[in-house]
């Protein structure tokens, strides 16, 4: 299936590694024009790098999520270069999880401040752009946004959050030719886990296959990257075009929730 990306511009924010990197790779290997962004110069620039010589165009842009002047300079980076914006992925973010008991304030609102005013300000700033070409706007959260568990906090109550914005905007702007739709994670490879094996000084697939095994996730393993960016190009192009609203679970069925 053409996913009719060729020229389609889109700006996914944490493209500088694991999901977000992944996503950029689907993209361009369709002939999408990509900005990516992370806050590490070089990890950004090794990055755009791994992505020359595939069809589409992508370009590195510096930027922390968490502040406003950083994505106004994305999006607007992101037009100088391509001159149309088509789709934002809200992807860039880092789990926080640990016993309520042991939470304070700043943790939640830092939290909120990435997970959720972050997505909240970049997709104001690209809706303009949006609205001019009908596009589509796609939030990483995880499938605790439905089904939080203990220790989950302050990312649960983000991501559901998340899915609350995902849903409202989607009815607010499906009027305007703009979808709006969200990837509920589950476990799946990224450099999240690799920074967890080495953490716990072991092998990844030895890390990875333990927790499979402990969690029960019911296809025995995590998800591969280029799994999650198939689903994330799908919702993020034209083909998707009368999904809006939508909260895809990509877990290998590990949710108790659909
Ligand atoms: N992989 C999973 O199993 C899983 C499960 C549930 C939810 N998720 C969510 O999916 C998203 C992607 O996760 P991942 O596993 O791909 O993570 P990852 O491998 O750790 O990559 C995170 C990316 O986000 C960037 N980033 C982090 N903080 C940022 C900030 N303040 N401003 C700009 N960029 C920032 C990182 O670059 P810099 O550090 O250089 O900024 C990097 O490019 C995250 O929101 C994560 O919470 C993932």
């Amino acid at each position: 299936m053409d996913l009719q990306l060729r020229d389609r511009a889109f700006i996914i924010t944490g493209g500088s590694d694991g999901l977000g990197l992944a996503t950029a790779h689907r993209l361009a290997a369709e002939g999408a024009r990509v900005a990516i962004c992370g806050r590490d110069e070089e990890r950004l620039a090794r990055a755009v790098t791994g992505l020359a010589g595939l069809p589409g165009d992508v370009i590195g842009v510096r930027a922390d999520v968490r502040e406003t002047g950083d994505l106004a300079a994305l999006v607007e980076r992101t037009l100088e270069r391509f001159g149309r914006l088509d789709g934002v992925m809200n992807n860039a973010g880092k789990s926080a999880a640990g016993a309520f008991a042991d939470l304070g304030d700043d943790e939640i609102l830092a939290d909120h401040e990435l997970k959720v005013l972050a997505m909240v300000r970049l997709t104001r700033l690209a809706l303009p752009h949006l609205r001019e070409r009908g596009g589509a706007v796609l939030n990483s959260l995880a499938i605790s946004a439905k089904a939080p568990a203990a220790g989950s906090l302050p990312t649960s109550a983000s991501r559901a959050a998340g899915l609350a914005w995902t849903k409202a905007m989607a009815q607010e702007l499906a009027g305007d030719g703009v979808r709006v739709n969200a990837v509920l994670i589950g476990y799946v490879d990224s450099d999240q886990w690799v920074r967890a094996a080495r953490d716990a000084g072991q092998e990844y697939a030895d890390f990875t296959g333990a927790l499979a095994e402990r969690l029960r996730i019911p296809m025995g393993r995590l998800g591969r990257s280029e799994e999650f960016a198939d689903v994330a190009a799908f919702l993020l192009s034209p083909r998707a075009s009368y999904v809006t609203g939508a909260a895809v679970n990509v877990d290998g069925g590990f949710s108790p929730v659909p």
